[in-house]
């Protein structure tokens, strides 16, 4: 079963329009049977978004959390809330919020205490670019993916996805999307270190995705070639036509 990631940043930029994006995206994924589709829109419209999702196939992700149930948090938001709303994904350590001061250290909080609320994680890990010498960007992933679990209880692992995001392929400055090859590669990384840290069954089920410039195209190489076991999408999935085309053929892949 692949999983479909959509991370909606910071848009759209009305709760109307973020109702018509789920509306829209709630129809492939109703008939994705073999898929699990997820949509992660700004905090503030998930509340209202409960209620679009319905009791439908589409479940509701957060783009992040605080490490913490309650208190002094000025502007944040605890795994606690989420669950409340009916929440069931959180992503966290994505390389935007990395890039404003987020720690390993913080993104290790986060997992610990968003696992102690019952949501899946989405932990995000990518090298910055591949301009330095051979094979750095693989030892930079792996310190990444170490330290960013660092005590997070084995209990935890059931709760644990890997998004594997090179920095370079994200957004509308990438210099381009990775290569189903370059995801493989690292996906083999990634699986050994978490067979290492979690035992060989809890390590080995932990699914890795795709995620970097991902649209309707490529989408199928990622998940074939690529052996990726879902995509985190960016700006296609606001785009309800490409996200949903993902979907569908997500579906057609075992
Ligand atoms: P993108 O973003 O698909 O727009 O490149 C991916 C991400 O940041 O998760």
């Amino acid at each position: 079963m692949k999983l479909i990631v959509g991370n909606w940043k910071m848009n759209p930029g009305s709760l109307g329009e973020a109702e018509k994006v789920l509306r829209a995206v709630k129809i492939a994924a109703g008939k994705a049977t073999k898929t699990k589709v997820v949509a992660c829109p700004p905090h503030v419209y998930l509340g209202a978004l409960r209620k679009t999702a319905g009791l439908s196939r589409l479940a509701l992700g957060a783009q992040d959390c605080f490490y913490e149930d309650k208190g002094a948090r000025t502007g944040e938001t605890s795994p606690a809330m989420l669950a409340s709303l009916g929440v069931k994904y959180v992503i966290v350590g994505h390389s935007e919020r990395r890039a404003l001061g987020e720690t390993n250290e913080d993104v290790s909080r986060k997992i610990a205490a968003a696992g102690k609320h019952g949501l899946n994680i989405v932990l995000c890990v990518g090298e910055l670019d591949r301009d330095g010498e051979e094979g750095v960007h693989y030892a930079r992933v792996r310190d990444q993916l170490r330290a960013s679990l660092e005590g997070v209880p084995a209990k935890h692992a059931p709760q644990l996805v890997i998004a594997y995001e090179p920095v370079w392929a994200i957004g509308a400055k990438a210099k381009r999307a990775a290569s189903p090859e370059d995801h493989r590669e690292m996906a083999i990384l990634i699986k050994k270190h978490l067979v290492e840290r979690f035992g060989q069954r809890p390590g080995f089920a932990i699914p890795i995705l795709y995620g970097g410039s991902v649209d309707d195209r490529n989408a199928g190489g990622f998940l074939r070639e690529g052996a990726a076991d879902g995509l985190l999408i960016g700006r296609v999935s606001l785009v309800p036509e490409q996200f949903n085309n993902i979907v569908v053929l997500a579906n057609t892949i075992k």
